[in-house]
């Protein structure tokens, strides 16, 4: 069975380290990093993926930002380690962490990709809606967790300036589920 976890603090070195692996050097200068400086996650959201053996093997993250005054979640970075790519990990975190994310009330989620992947968890290009540059609006894609929640909500996306509310409870092991491997890696 693998096991799906909020991230915890010894978790962060191992998920920098992934994510070092899986995207180009420079990662954190790219725009969106911008939005993302100093703002503290959504730490009931991002979470990491972990093999029978305790190996690290997916990790997904999510901030607060607004569009237009409205609180969105910046979903990103996702990443699987490339050993395991294409065996349904990536879809098993988006999945779990979008059902999270519902279940805590978020109306709607943006993330910068590429649609052939990410629209089959529903998102679609978002029209109206700026990154900051240099940031290709055809990757820039949207989810609605709400019915109508990215209707008429257009505008640069901008960075949350609220401090967060108060978290009643830290993540903890209590939140982590077990999953079956979605497919086989030999087959
Ligand atoms: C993108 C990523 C998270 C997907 O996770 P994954 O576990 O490999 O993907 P899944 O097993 O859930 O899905 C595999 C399917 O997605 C497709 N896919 C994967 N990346 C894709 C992409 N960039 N564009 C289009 N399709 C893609 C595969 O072709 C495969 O298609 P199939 O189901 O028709 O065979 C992972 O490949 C990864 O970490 N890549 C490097 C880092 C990255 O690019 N992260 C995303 C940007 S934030």
């Amino acid at each position: 069975m693998y096991e799906i976890c909020p991230e915890l603090p010894e978790d962060t070195p191992e998920v920098e380290a992934l994510y070092d692996l899986c995207f180009a050097p420079g990662r954190t200068a790219l725009s969106s990093y911008r939005l993302r400086d100093g703002v503290p996650r959504v730490a009931r959201l991002c979470l990491v993926l972990r093999d029978p053996s305790h190996v690290l093997m997916a990790a997904i993250r999510y901030w607060p930002a607004r569009v237009a005054g409205r609180r969105i979640l910046l979903l990103g970075p996702v990443a699987v380690h490339p050993t395991a790519q294409g065996e349904g990990l990536g879809g098993l975190l988006m999945r779990d962490s979008l059902a999270r994310a519902r279940t805590m009330g978020f109306a709607r989620v943006l993330l910068v990709g590429d649609a052939p992947y990410y629209s089959r968890f529903g998102f679609q290009r978002l029209d109206g809606v700026e990154m900051p540059p240099p940031t290709n609006p055809d990757r820039v894609l949207g989810l609605e967790l709400r019915p109508g929640a990215w209707v008429d909500v257009t505008g640069p996306v901008q960075r949350e300036p609220e401090p967060p509310r108060p978290v009643p409870t830290a993540p903890d092991r209590t939140a982590c589920i077990q999953v079956d491997p979605p497919k086989d890696p030999a087959s």
